[in-house]
């Protein structure tokens, strides 16, 4: 399974890529925002160091406005995957996106129907929002579950992404159900590697080691 970072913020992507987590970053309109930074320039300084897919969101609510915004982006770097939102108008950008070679990432994808027509429209990524259903009651669990019977029913190639991750246990779900790569904020990525037993535990061997008088250094 592969890990993308869902952030803007340089310093939390470098932390993670130094370990060998990052295997590509996901950024919005929202997290542009929240990074206080210049949408082309920080994404051109995230393309610089993640070898792997960077989605850069476009605004447009329009086809052509899409594609023309999607061009721009593409031209940061050679790793960027232009997102563009699940509408009839982002169906028609990624298709003529990805036709151009370009990878395309269709996000806001709430059903399993939208993700068939990504899928149809040659996206490389579709982007379930899991944690986006479960605020309305809904299992998104579920929905990753559905998009991969489908892709696999007909082969599909398109990447199933996991996005709105927002707990540890949504990424070892999406693992097992089968999802190609989640997404999810560093703080996410950072509190798997958490366990109050692990924590006991070395209490304890640190207790007993002080008891030794012993050093290894
Ligand atoms: O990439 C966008 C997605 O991950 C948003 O997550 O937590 O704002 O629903 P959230």
């Amino acid at each position: 399974m592969k890990f993308f970072v869902d952030t803007a913020d340089v310093a939390a992507i470098s932390e993670l890529n130094d370990l060998g987590m990052v295997d590509g970053v996901t950024t919005n309109p929202s997290l542009i925002l929240k990074s206080g930074r210049d949408i082309l320039e920080v994404t051109r300084e995230i393309c610089g160091l993640v070898s792997g897919p960077v989605s850069a969101e476009v605004v447009a609510t329009e086809a052509d406005a899409m594609i023309a915004e999607g061009r721009k982006l593409a031209e940061i770097a050679e790793n960027i995957a232009v997102k563009v939102p699940l509408t009839w108008a982002g169906l028609k950008a990624c298709k003529a996106l990805s036709d151009e070679g370009r990878m395309v990432n269709v996000t806001l994808c709430f059903s399993a129907n939208q993700a068939l027509l990504a899928a149809k429209a040659g996206a490389t990524f579709i982007s379930p929002f899991i944690g986006r259903l479960d605020d309305i009651n809904v299992d998104g669990l579920d929905l990753i579950a559905d998009i991969r019977q489908i892709y696999d029913n007909y082969g599909f190639e398109t990447q199933i992404l996991a996005a709105s991750i927002r707990t540890v246990n949504h990424i070892s779900d999406c693992a097992k159900i089968g999802a190609d790569v989640v997404t999810a904020p560093p703080a996410v990525f950072k509190a798997m590697a958490n366990h109050p037993l692990t924590d006991a535990g070395l209490a304890q061997f640190m207790k007993d080691w002080a008891k030794t008088g012993q050093s290894i250094l």
